[in-house]
């Protein structure tokens, strides 16, 4: 850690909050450091270890392309790892989606999505979202609302933000899905630029787990419909079963035009994707999109390898599970006045909270997170305010070990309350 310390760009979040506790194995639900203290995992390095960690599947999935020797071909070659891949993807998408563009992370997937709808309509002017979160990386990060992380850098200059039920319109308020689906309406009146695409979430998680109702959904889809954008889904959080579904557009009986999902697609190693018709992903020619390591045999055998245990192990029958204790372990927080809202998609919670004039409180999830440390468990701090203590627990998690992790949280919040430190 020290020469991580000495040598790590500053701009990695390692050190964000001081030191972090170093780990050394890790196992199902379960982090290790040197001298074996276990720390319960609630965060899956950002939503991707949804199998846990070093699961048996992952292990011989391993295995077996250790076996082969093919660690790495380029993409002018290609390898049985890959083909399987393709194969397992076509088998849990709807129909339509039946063509692939492998990438190595989700800002790359978002980036690709992009081009292509800029290929196939000849237009270039996007829409997003306020409080969207697509990515860091110069495209994907014109496309995220966060003006923090955009201020410093020259995006993107093309892109319209359209409010998204949920978000801070000003300090204290949100807007709500009437608005925003009025300002869709009034800006498709006046409508002057050609729009290749909009990016959306079936639910924000990055900008602290924010789920719109299904009749926004399906409105703003038929707006963009009939102004004739295409639709991209950005799954790369709620993608490959964390919202008790394959993928959230299906919660809502959606027909996206592409798809991007990454993270838990293997389950821990780089890999993303982008699915859409082969009108779309198969009428640009070879090589105008490409990178070297796009498909690398290992990520692809893991993500077949996850797909086969989603679909065994009902992982996402577990989230609709894990969906149910959370809220009602969590309903013992609603009473309290800090606490705007607990709100859950799938096997994901958040809680928001507030000073008492309903600005947003960051500094009492900081305080959560340490004390939640210190009972060695591992929360986060998110949302687009810094004030949602965010919980992603594996879906292969003990149901008792969710249900007493969650009672030390609860446990903790009271003490606050005690101390006087919330209301
Ligand atoms: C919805 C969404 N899109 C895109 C990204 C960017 O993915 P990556 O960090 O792999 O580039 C993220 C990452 O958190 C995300 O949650």
């Amino acid at each position: 850690m020290i020469i991580t310390k000495k040598h790590e760009s500053s701009a990695v979040n390692t050190f964000k909050n001081g030191s972090p506790v170093e780990f050394f194995s890790a196992r199902g639900e379960y982090l290790f450091t040197k001298n074996k203290k276990k720390y319960l995992d609630l965060v899956c390095g950002s939503a991707v270890t949804n199998l846990g960690h070093s699961h048996k599947s992952h292990e011989k999935a391993i295995n077996k392309v250790l076996k082969t020797g093919i660690f790495h071909t380029g993409t002018r070659l290609t390898n049985q790892f890959r083909e399987e891949l393709y194969f397992k993807l076509n088998s849990i998408t709807p129909d339509y989606l039946n063509s692939f563009h492998l990438c190595n992370s989700g800002s790359e997937a978002v980036e690709t999505a992009i081009k292509a709808t800029q290929y196939y309509t000849k237009k270039k002017n996007i829409i997003s979202f306020s409080g969207g979160y697509h990515g860091r990386t110069m495209g994907s990060l014109s496309l995220t609302h966060n003006k923090k992380l955009k201020d410093s850098f020259y995006t993107l200059k093309n892109v319209s933000f359209f409010p998204y039920p949920g978000t801070y319109k000003n300090k204290n308020t949100k807007f709500t899905e009437e608005e925003c689906l009025n300002y869709a309406k009034t800006f498709f009146r006046n409508k002057k630029k050609p729009i290749c695409a909009a990016i959306i979430e079936c639910g924000q998680a990055v900008s602290g787990i924010i789920l719109p109702n299904k009749k926004f959904f399906q409105e703003i889809f038929k707006i963009f419909k009939k102004n004739n954008i295409l639709i991209i889904v950005d799954e790369i959080w709620n993608g490959f079963g964390r919202t008790g579904n394959f993928f959230s557009f299906q919660n809502f009986n959606l027909r996206p035009d592409l798809v991007c999902a990454g993270k838990a697609m293997s389950s821990s190693l780089p890999l993303s994707v982008v699915m859409g018709p082969s009108k779309i992903l198969k009428t640009w020619p070879p090589g105008i999109h490409t990178s070297t390591f796009q498909g690398n045999p290992l990520s692809c055998a893991m993500a077949s390898a996850t797909i086969d245990e989603i679909l065994k192990s009902k992982l996402i029958n577990r989230a609709n599970k894990i969906n149910q204790i959370l809220c009602d372990s969590l309903s013992k927080l609603n009473d309290l006045p800090s606490i705007f809202e607990v709100r859950t998609h799938g096997a994901g919670a958040g809680i928001e909270f507030v000073y008492p004039d309903g600005s947003a409180n960051s500094e009492i999830v900081k305080i959560i997170e340490k004390q939640m440390l210190n009972r060695n468990i591992i929360v986060y701090a998110g949302g687009e305010r810094g004030n949602v203590l965010m919980l992603i627990p594996p879906l292969i998690i003990k149901f008792n070990n969710l249900k007493n992790s969650l009672n030390v949280l609860i446990e903790e919040i009271y003490s606050l309350k005690k101390r006087k430190i919330i209301v």
